[in-house]
């Protein structure tokens, strides 16, 4: 069996892989060890650069039309068990109303709530259905890499039978116990197994205790909930408002437990706090959470990606998302070089951008977990606590008291960093080969910049979304990009822009659309933002990569722009 790209695995990281690239005509087979996608519900978190990805894709309303909507993730509650006293709220994921206007002002679409489960099969019947080759039952075994490509041997698991596939790249997308990263030998830096998990998939209808304060995450603090885990007891909704998936966690240095019907159930009342509730349980796994990537993402011509380079515990809900971003940074690359249109050097490049993203989600979603420390202390629950601090003592009329409340409340909204951390999950730029710098610096960051999505053109940045029109149609910035090409944009004045543009296109095969922004032409900025936002003049230009990050910036129109976007193109394609 012959392919452009072998990808092993079928979860975000993989299914994703496979759809951009059918989607950009690349011939592909993707495989995975098991019948179906994913059985349990893991990632459900589905940010606003996913989405937008889905968008690109042509598939965002089935992404919404599955998820659970915006509007219900917000309400997320502390409390000593969902029936029990409830400690504090943080509205999370982008709902408070502040919040609300920087997500909605950021891009065209809103996170949702969408399981692993129905994610999956969306993500591979669409690539199926745009050509990728699909094999279940099917297990990568090993790989061996020439100068042309890659011959992996795989395992047919039905019949027992292995064969070879030989594929001119191969990705890794396998998860965090990955074998073709071990095989490759990639460098990683961390440790796994720091603390133990559980989780457990049940159905109940929890309706009279969420659904007056809708969310997707219910936390937990009673004594012993900070023990292993993420941080505390969590009761995490898959369908609103009766499936359910509780963490929880235990001691890593005692062996994993054994977690029957009876255990099970146990702690989901005991975490409900309502033995009465009638309990399906549909499954239970342990696992750890890790705190390791890789340094190096790829060795010739495999490629790893996911949980494969990243291994970190859900905290922040950035492991699909930055899997399924990963594939997206490659994906392009991978369809220009296989093009003949790119030098192979611009695979180089997935490296230097995505190693450094890694890095930071396994160390955010880290911090994230233990900041739930101070919530335990803030109540009492931790050996350092203020002598006779206890639950209530924070309702006393007293100095400590007041304090007590005090410190409740920075605890709690210190979690913002875990759950409304705007900038790190939209604002990712660049540094690379496959970005052109314009001479100027970083632009400063005005406001946090975990919390804060900062928009700017700076060469290395994802474009900011603004809302256009090109006749009665609204249409954002990001709409214009995408689609597998470059794009050009230019103001009234920047004509030479486009007769360049057109030119490159000419003479490299590489797809180059442009567009014209302003009164009378194709694309109007009615509204005034992209003026706002753009960083250049109207003769300027943005050059704009196939995954929508600024590949160069030119800030007014040079004497010979065709010779200016002429260089800058070559050199990002290595030409
Ligand atoms: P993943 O592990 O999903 O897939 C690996 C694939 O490789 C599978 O198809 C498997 O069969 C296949 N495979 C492995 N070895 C193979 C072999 N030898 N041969 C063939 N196939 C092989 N993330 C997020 O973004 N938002 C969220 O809200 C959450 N929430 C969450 C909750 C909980 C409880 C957990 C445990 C995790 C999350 N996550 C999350 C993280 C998320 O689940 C995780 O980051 C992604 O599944 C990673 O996707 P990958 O595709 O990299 O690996």
């Amino acid at each position: 069996m012959e392919t452009d790209v072998l990808i092993v695995g079928t979860g975000p990281a993989g299914g994703a892989a496979s759809l951009f690239l059918s989607s950009y005509g690349i011939d592909n087979v993707v495989l995975t060890r098991y019948g179906w996608t994913a059985n349990t519900p893991r990632a459900h978190i589905t940010n606003q650069r996913t989405i937008e990805l889905m968008r690109d894709m042509g598939i965002e309303d089935q992404i919404i039309g599955k998820g659970t909507e915006h509007a219900l993730m917000g309400q997320t509650a502390f409390s000593t068990s969902l029936a029990g006293e409830e400690i504090g709220r943080i509205r999370t994921w982008g709902t408070h109303p502040q919040r609300l206007a920087d997500y909605t002002e950021a891009s065209p679409t809103l996170p949702c709530d969408l399981p692993q489960t129905l994610f999956e099969p969306i993500l591979v019947s669409t690539a199926a259905s745009r050509g990728a080759r699909l094999r279940f039952d099917t297990e990568y075994v090993s790989l061996e890499q020439d100068d042309d490509g890659v011959t992996a041997t795989v395992r047919d698991r039905l019949s027992g039978e292995t064969y070879q596939i030989r594929a001119k790249y191969l990705i890794g997308a396998d998860g965090g116990r990955s074998k073709v990263a071990q095989d490759i030998g990639l460098p990683m830096a961390g440790a796994m197994d720091i603390e133990g998990s559980m989780n457990i998939v049940f159905e109940a209808d929890l309706s009279k205790y969420v659904a007056h304060r809708p969310s997707v995450l219910y936390w937990v603090l009673q004594p012993g909930a900070q023990i292993g885990g993420i941080g505390a007891g969590l009761v995490r909704m898959v369908r609103p408002w009766n499936e359910w998936l509780i963490v929880w966690g235990y001691d890593i240095n005692q062996p994993a437990p054994v977690v029957d019907e009876a255990m099970a159930t146990e702690i989901v009342h005991n975490l409900v706090g309502d033995d009465t509730i009638d309990v399906k349980l549909k499954g239970t796994s342990v696992w750890s959470v890790n705190h390791m990537y890789a340094e190096k993402a790829s060795v010739g011509r495999v490629f790893c990606m996911g949980d494969a380079i990243h291994r970190h515990p859900p905290s922040n809900g950035l492991g699909s998302n930055t899997s399924i971003q990963d594939a997206y940074n490659l994906a392009w690359k991978l369809a220009l070089v296989l093009k003949g249109q790119a030098s192979p050097k611009l695979l180089d490049t997935y490296d230097e951008e995505r190693t450094p993203i890694a890095k930071q989600i396994v160390d955010r979603a880290n911090k994230s977990r233990t900041q739930f420390g101070q919530i335990f202390h803030a109540l009492g629950m931790t050996p350092d606590a203020p002598a006779g601090r206890t639950i209530d003592s924070r309702k006393d009329d007293s100095p400590e008291g007041a304090a007590q409340r005090e410190e409740l409340r920075k605890a709690i909204e210190l979690k913002d960093y875990e759950f409304n951390a705007h900038g790190v999950e939209l604002g990712q730029r660049y540094k690379s080969g496959a970005v052109i710098s314009d001479g100027t610096d970083e632009p400063e960051y005005t406001r946090d910049p975990e919390l804060y999505y900062h928009p700017t053109t700076w060469p290395g940045a994802r474009i900011p979304h603004c809302w256009l029109t090109r006749g009665t149609e609204t249409v954002s910035t990001l709409d214009m990009v995408g689609k597998g090409r470059f794009t050009l944009l230019t103001g009234i004045g920047g004509e030479a822009w486009v007769k360049a543009a057109r030119a490159i296109a000419e003479e490299t095969g590489v797809e180059v659309e442009a567009f014209v922004i302003g009164p009378g032409r194709e694309l109007d900025d009615l509204y005034g933002d992209w003026a706002r936002l753009r960083e250049i003049t109207d003769n300027g230009c943005l050059l704009v990569r196939p995954d929508a990050h600024i590949a160069y910036r030119s800030h007014d129109l040079p004497a010979d722009p065709t010779a200016a976007l002429g260089d800058a193109l070559r050199a990002l394609l290595n030409r």
